[in-house]
């Protein structure tokens, strides 16, 4: 090597990085210790500082491996996320909630509390009492086949007593201890930054090896699906698992809803003690039939909540106010803060919200601000630090253009959002909305991330969403690329070909219109369940007054304002012709409808009247679990009237309307409710 010059030098050491790092990311397989690998990259950093004609020489890295490299296992049933509280009051009214729910009146709910694990949640399939795989949450729908790696956590029971239901999953959290993260970090050359991503990080390693080197610990608390029931109560169930060999929290207790707050605060002192790390304690309806009958909402279970631990707080410095242009041209202010750990995690940034709340806390560069941090939401700037503020500090202008592409930002009369009026001629706007196009809860088009999608975008090979489905024919510019090569190019196009088929919702989602979330786009779906039936009423809605216009007005769930939304985006010309050209390169599926085989599925209901054994929620809600569309106003698409008790105008039309109508009885025992 002495004989070499610096240039020579550097390239051999940049050559012998980059082999370590496809090593380590692409195949976890390091071929280098993390000190060696160091000692190499400060020796290439030495050269590149002594001879300032080679720092165009990048030092650049691989980066983590692309999802999509495990296999994709489907949940038999979904994995769910959970609502947040903060508070007692937040509490006492979620118990108030389900009690109206339920119609219980005054009387007391029992709950089990468990402490809430700051880990990643796994899925464990058993059948025939052996454990056959175990998959990560991913969309909640579907997620990666990890059992291999699973194999590795030694407290992960390999196989279930006799007596054990056939088919059973059961769900839990895959955690790592604070002293196993401390552990693993003080021999990391890449740190993580706490022990959740610790976990997720090795949980989703290609090699088992690597998992194993890493030690991970494991928690149950949950049901999936089940051939057989196997306890009344929450906490026998907790029961079985622990005889069963799973660990279980100990501190999980039965408790009634007075006693939480109590528990809330009690937990919250042994926090900082215990070997894990938790983020506030989970509150779950003790009784499983009760359970069954408050069943879900959106992602999120009825019957259970996250009461959080309060907001950590911080001290820091604000740099800088940058603006963000979001895929509806909406400017949003963002914090650029020196780094701070708040509560474990280092924060850079906070949100702004808009140019009011900037206003209202006076903030302004160059103050000291202060932070806060609650469960996984952005940190907020709680207020500024008025005795730091430095003499020359100005209040912050918010810019009246856009500053992506120039266009006025308006912000209309009451609104708070000021907008960039680029609309598709803001590159802004484009990149935000195949992003969102892309992303997992729309066509989840594997390596069709954020990075890509800007470098394809700055190459003008993305203009619309259309395009996205046109890149197969660029393979051969794509392999081309700089750090690309055939067999990433032909990964990333295999991967948009296998996207080609889409579900209704997912597709009304992906569109991206203001106001169209994953639950409204699911409304819709579940309302018009083909596309073609969907896209004739949305052109037709665009008359007020018009059938269609009504009954989109009367989709439960569907307020004015979304309806605005969708009828704006159908008048504007633009957005019709690309819905032309996305049905040449895509297929869009009808909707499936809930529970197959129920008299119920595709079926559009309306209650009136009040019922007397279940509440008006829990009959909507338990409607649409079995695939039925639930509507407030009867017409001609009607087709079964539910007529409880005082039944007043509606009960009349259907009878006018020559539509069926069905007594609470008789609906119960179509909706199969015991
Ligand atoms: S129960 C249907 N219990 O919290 C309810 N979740 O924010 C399923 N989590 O995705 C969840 N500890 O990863 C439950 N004792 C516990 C938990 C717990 C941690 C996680 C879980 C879930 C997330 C929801």
């Amino acid at each position: 090597m002495s004989d070499s010059t610096p240039a020579q030098h550097l390239a051999d050491l940049l050559e012998r990085l980059k082999a370590a790092d496809i090593a380590y990311y692409r195949h976890d397989r390091p071929i280098i210790s993390d000190a060696e690998y160091d000692k190499l990259r400060r020796e290439a950093e030495a050269l590149r500082q002594r001879f300032p004609e080679l720092r165009a020489q990048a030092l650049d890295t691989i980066g983590t491996p692309p999802s999509g490299t495990f296999r994709k296992i489907h949940h038999l049933q979904p994995m769910l996320s959970l609502d947040n509280v903060f508070t007692p009051e937040d509490f006492v009214e979620f118990c108030t909630r389900i009690r109206r729910f339920l119609q219980l009146g005054g009387s007391d709910l029992r709950f089990v509390a468990e402490p809430k694990i700051d880990g990643l949640s796994i899925s464990l399939t058993y059948e025939n009492g052996r454990f056959a795989r175990g998959a990560t949450r991913g969309d909640g729908t579907e997620g990666e086949d990890v059992t291999a790696n699973l194999l590795t956590i030694a407290a992960l029971p390999r196989a279930l007593p006799k007596g054990a239901p056939d088919l059973i999953e059961i769900r839990g959290e895959v955690y790592m201890t604070k002293s196993d993260f401390l552990t693993l970090n003080a021999r990391q050359e890449k740190k993580f930054a706490n022990p959740r991503n610790a976990a997720a990080g090795s949980l989703r390693q290609l090699n088992p090896d690597v998992t194993a080197s890493r030690k991970l610990s494991l928690f149950a608390y949950a049901r999936g699906a089940c051939s057989a029931s196997i306890a009344k109560t929450h906490w026998d169930y907790l029961g079985i698992l622990k005889e069963w060999g799973f660990p279980v929290n100990p501190l999980a207790e039965r408790l009634s809803e007075p006693e939480a707050a109590e528990f809330q605060a009690r937990i919250a002192e042994r926090r900082a003690k215990l070997s894990y790390d938790i983020d506030g304690v989970v509150y779950k309806i003790d009784d499983v039939s009760l359970q069954d009958r408050l069943g879900f909402v959106g992602r999120a279970p009825r019957w259970a909540v996250a009461w959080k631990f309060p907001a950590e707080h911080a001290v820091t410095r604000l740099r800088q106010i940058e603006i963000q242009v979001g895929r509806t041209g909406a400017l949003t202010p963002r914090a650029i803060l020196d780094p701070v750990n708040v509560g474990g995690v280092l924060v850079q940034h906070a949100t702004l919200h808009n140019e009011d709340e900037i206003r209202r806390k006076d903030i302004r560069i160059g103050d000291m601000v202060e932070l806060q941090r609650a469960g996984d939401v952005i940190p907020q700037i709680v207020r500024v630090l008025p005795k730091f503020r430095q003499a020359d500090a100005t209040p912050f202008l918010f810019p009246q253009h856009c500053p992506v592409c120039g266009s006025l930002a308006i912000r209309p009369h009451g609104e708070v959002v000021r907008r960039c009026t680029g609309g598709l001629s803001c590159p802004a706007q484009v990149v935000e909305r195949l992003i969102h196009l892309c992303g997992r809860s729309a066509f989840d088009i594997d390596g069709m991330g954020e990075k890509t999608i800007r470098l394809f975008h700055a190459l003008e090979w993305l203009q619309n969403a259309i395009d996205i489905f046109r890149l197969p024919l660029r393979e051969r510019e794509i392999a081309s690329l700089d750090g690309w090569g055939d067999v990433s190019a032909r990964k990333l196009v295999a991967a948009i070909n296998g996207r080609r088929t889409i579900a209704l919702g997912r597709f009304i989602f992906a569109l991206g219109i203001r106001r169209i979330g994953e639950a409204n786009a699911k409304l819709l779906a579940r309302h018009y369940v083909r596309y073609s039936d969907w896209r004739r009423d949305m052109a037709r809605a665009i008359v007020t007054g018009s059938d269609a216009r009504v009954e989109l007005d009367s989709i439960s769930g569907i307020g004015p304002s979304i309806a605005e939304e969708l009828v704006g985006f159908f008048a504007e010309p633009h957005n019709t012709w690309l819905l032309d050209q996305l049905q040449r390169e895509v297929t869009i599926e009808d909707e499936k409808l809930g529970e197959t085989g129920s008299e119920l599925a595709g079926k559009t209901v309306v209650f009136t009247g009040a019922l007397a054994t279940m509440t008006r929620p829990e009959a909507k809600a338990r409607a649409e679990s079995l695939g039925a569309k639930v509507t407030e106003s009867v017409s001609k698409k009607t087709d079964y009237v539910v007529i409880g008790h005082d039944a007043g105008s509606k009960a009349a039309r259907a009878a006018a309307l020559g539509i069926a109508v069905l007594t609470e009885a008789e609906f119960r025992s179509m909706a199969a409710v015991d």
